[in-house]
């Protein structure tokens, strides 16, 4: 097929896109350790069985925010607003629902079960005893001993595409969900400047062009029947549920789960094909948590659903 063909029909151009995104970025650092941990994760767990038939689920996370490097040897970045709260948050519900979970998130996002550690500076947080041990202060020793308790009890219970593509053997017991603020911007590598942007140049002028969003392949290509969730964000409650709409069918997501900046962390709404559902947090209680209940019941569903097909035989 030419390359003028291949740009009329915009599948083949989007196809075109994406291949040219992965092809001119640098590659993946350590990918083939990382490949090699990850087969290595989805191995142990995918053989975990219930009654001689493998039943573990694995869910993709993804948390965070994610920055837009403006030299090649990065001095300067734009970065966004998202603290990984929602990535954490949500991992420490699926570990208690049983799942494995693949966190996928920048250095520096909330991890799971630090969330409620005092915000003072670390050392601040013990003391030296008769000079030779440390303990932790008493202001902060109760909020420490929780999270350390919940991270033992979760041990104790046992890059996107290389995930999509490790998680496909899994069929419908995978799930994506897709946390993290992506940037829909960026510069490619080959426009960007080597060495530090010097200000003694004058104003910055620079022109950012649109990451391809992944969603749709991941969907077809990488891990076509995986359970799939993005997430929609904006500041304008106004159009809220009906880009959530818009990208549940763009994309031929499973659910999308709508939020707004300032109210995310205590209202969602699940968009789907059979409707919206609300979820208001508790006093005292995560929206993650009513949230990933419902996600893990219409997970189920979808691996039933699944049963009668080629995957299920
Ligand atoms: O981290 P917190 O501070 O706790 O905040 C949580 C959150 C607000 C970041 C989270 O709840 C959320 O809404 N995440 C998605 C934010 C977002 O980037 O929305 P979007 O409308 O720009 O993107 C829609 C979906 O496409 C997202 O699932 C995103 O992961 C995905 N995407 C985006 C850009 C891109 N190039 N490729 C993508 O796949």
């Amino acid at each position: 097929m030419s390359s003028s063909s291949r740009l009329d029909d915009p599948e083949e151009s989007f196809m075109t896109e994406v291949e040219n995104f992965f092809n001119t970025a640098p590659p993946l650092k350590d990918h083939s350790v990382i490949e090699e941990k990850l087969k290595g994760f989805i191995e142990r767990n995918s053989h975990a069985s219930e009654n001689g038939v493998s039943m573990k689920r694995i869910v993709c996370v993804t948390s965070g925010g994610t920055t837009v490097p403006l030299e090649q040897r990065c001095v300067r970045y734009i970065d966004n607003f998202s603290s990984g709260h929602r990535g954490a948050a949500s991992t420490e519900c699926f570990l208690k629902a049983g799942y494995a979970v693949i966190y996928l998130h920048r250095r520096g996002t909330c991890q799971p079960y630090c969330r409620s550690l005092p915000d003072d500076p670390l050392l601040e947080c013990f003391e030296s005893v008769n000079g030779s041990s440390v303990q932790v202060q008493q202001a902060q020793a109760e909020a420490v001993r929780k999270a350390i308790a919940n991270h033992h009890a979760a041990l104790q219970q046992g890059l996107l595409q290389m995930i999509g593509v490790a998680l496909r053997d899994l069929g419908s017991r995978a799930m994506f969900y897709l946390a993290a603020a992506v940037s829909d911007f960026y510069v490619p590598w080959e426009s960007l400047a080597e060495h530090k942007i010097q200000s003694s140049a004058g104003p910055l002028d620079m022109r950012l062009a649109q990451v391809p969003k992944m969603l749709s392949v991941l969907r077809k290509d990488w891990a076509p029947l995986a359970f799939c969730i993005s997430f929609k964000l904006e500041t304008d409650s106004h159009i809220l549920l009906e880009k959530a709409s818009t990208a549940l069918k763009k994309y031929n997501m499973h659910a999308v789960v709508a939020n707004e900046l300032v109210t995310r962390k205590e209202e969602v709404t699940v968009v789907t094909t059979h409707g919206k559902i609300c979820i208001r947090r508790e006093a005292g209680d995560d929206v993650e948590n009513p949230l990933i209940e419902l996600l893990v019941q219409k997970h189920t569903a979808h691996i039933e659903g699944n049963k009668g097909t080629m995957e299920g035989q």
